[in-house]
């Protein structure tokens, strides 16, 4: 067996601009849905127009400033890709304008700029867990049909304006997402019912598949993929109804990449619209648009699940309602470790699509301790991170294609969830505590050397 990656693999990690940038409105920036869950996609939705608080993400940890500081670590770890999104509302503050806003344009062509200066390439999110919240105000989020053309003409101007910078792209962020938190993934209420909320999904879907066409038109030798949150599903037991329980819980993300793979609705999907009385508005166009498939999938991978038939043993987790998988253990913040799982999951969707795949997140989120000499020991995250390589080069042994590897957070930032600061994803630590207090310095933990070993290595390395 092959110990090594193969020498076009891209290496690197990922992060939003909402996790890390800062600079709150400035430079022209309008307000997002991001801006107004200071609390995390979860906690509770604040209309900033109206209100004066604060939050830890209008600084975040200042990436808007420092990012050429951050991207030379990166460099210096050996990235040869970084994983960032643009924020929409730096381009379009409000989402329905005509022109866009220079400042915010100029921002990302300096960063990927200074990429290129260190060879890293950019693989850029259009819309990561955030919207012009005027297009939630004043529209109803993607539930208005009018959001496509909205979000069609940003694509059309950053695709412009980025061609000769930017060879890989992605539409939206765990798009899978809008199921558990609607007003993140697609702009609607909380309480929306599921007729709302699959008519909202569609139009993101017809947006995709827009994006994509002009993608391919603007920049041939671009790729562009979509991104799903791998939320693969075991049977709890090997009783036929939680087989079946599994099959239909994987059915409920892999139904995004369905669309986005093949170009139409999965027949399992009509069964489930009848059943629960949804009647979506597709118009011929919609179909058309949606025959623009990506070139390649892009996923997180952060743990798995277990399905079963009985609601009983259904627990409410951080993000999904999870039944724990007895076998497993646990990050401080109840994700389950699954190592063996991305292999799983690898194999499950090449054989499925027969696309290239991208592991675009994947890492541990835990509390990190800075020693008074500045050093940060971390080898529970160099365990996760180098079982969870050993067993993607296990994939690519099986056939499996793997065009790269971003690990989520690659430097400390503000987690989506809750915007905890405490838990922490970084091979660099930023220096910033809950409270806001904090000098923000970076410091580089063990996992920074180990990192860069793996990679100089190709994998050599990996035990
Ligand atoms: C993914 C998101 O869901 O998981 C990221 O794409 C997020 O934005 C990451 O940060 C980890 O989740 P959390 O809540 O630990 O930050």
């Amino acid at each position: 067996m092959s110990t090594t990656f193969p020498n076009d693999f891209l290496w690197g990690g990922a992060i939003a601009a909402n996790q890390v940038e800062g600079a709150y409105r400035q430079d022209g920036k309008g307000l997002s849905t991001s801006d107004c869950t200071p609390n995390g996609l979860f906690g509770e939705i604040i209309n900033r127009n109206q209100h004066q608080i604060n939050s830890i993400k209008d600084t975040a940890i200042d990436f808007y400033h420092r990012y050429p500081e951050d991207i030379a670590l990166f460099a210096e770890m050996g990235f040869s890709c970084l994983r960032v999104s643009i924020a929409w509302t730096r381009i379009f503050p409000n989402g329905d304008e005509q022109q866009p806003n220079e400042q915010g344009l100029a921002f990302y062509d300096k960063l990927f700029d200074e990429m290129a200066k260190h060879n890293i390439q950019p693989l850029v999110t259009l819309s990561h867990y955030e919207m012009p919240y005027h297009l939630v105000t004043q529209y109803g989020g993607w539930g208005n049909r009018q959001v496509i053309e909205f979000f069609t003409h940003y694509a059309k101007v950053v695709f412009e304006r980025y061609k000769d910078k930017v060879k890989y792209w992605l539409t939206f962020n765990e798009i899978n997402m809008s199921l558990h938190e609607p007003f993140t993934g697609v702009g609607l209420d909380r309480n929306s019912s599921k007729q709302q909320i699959y008519q909202a999904i569609h139009h993101q879907l017809v947006a995709s598949g827009r994006a994509v066409k002009l993608c391919h038109q603007i920049i041939p030798d671009a790729k562009i993929g979509n991104m799903l949150l791998g939320a693969v599903a075991y049977p709890l037991t090997p009783k036929p109804e939680d087989v079946w329980a599994a099959h239909q819980e994987n059915h409920g993300w892999l139904f995004f990449g369905d669309v986005q793979v093949r170009g139409y609705y999965p027949t399992y999907m009509h069964r489930y619209f009848k059943q629960n009385s949804i009647e979506l508005t597709i118009t011929e166009q919609d179909a058309q648009d949606l025959k623009n498939t990506v070139d390649f999938v892009s996923f997180s991978y952060y743990m798995s699940c277990c399905a079963t038939a009985d609601p009983s043993l259904k627990t409410k987790g951080n993000i999904l309602d999870m039944v724990p998988n007895p076998y497993l253990k646990a990050s401080e913040w109840g994700w389950q470790i699954d190592p063996v799982g991305i292999r799983y999951l690898l194999n499950m969707l090449y054989e499925r699509y027969q696309k290239p795949l991208f592991i675009v997140e994947n890492g541990l989120g835990a509390k990190d301790k800075l020693e008074t000499d500045g050093t940060i020991n971390d080898d529970y995250r160099i365990n996760y991170m180098n079982d969870h390589l050993v067993q993607i080069r296990e994939a690519i042994e099986d056939g499996v294609e793997v065009m790269g590897y971003t690990s989520w957070g690659p430097i400390d930032l503000i987690s989506a969830s809750k915007a905890e600061v405490t838990k922490r994803y970084g091979f660099i630590y930023v220096d910033l505590n809950q409270d806001g207090t904090g000098s923000l310095k970076r410091y580089k933990k063990r996992s920074f050397y180990w990192y860069k070993s793996v990679i100089a290595s190709k994998g050599a390395v990996l035990k």
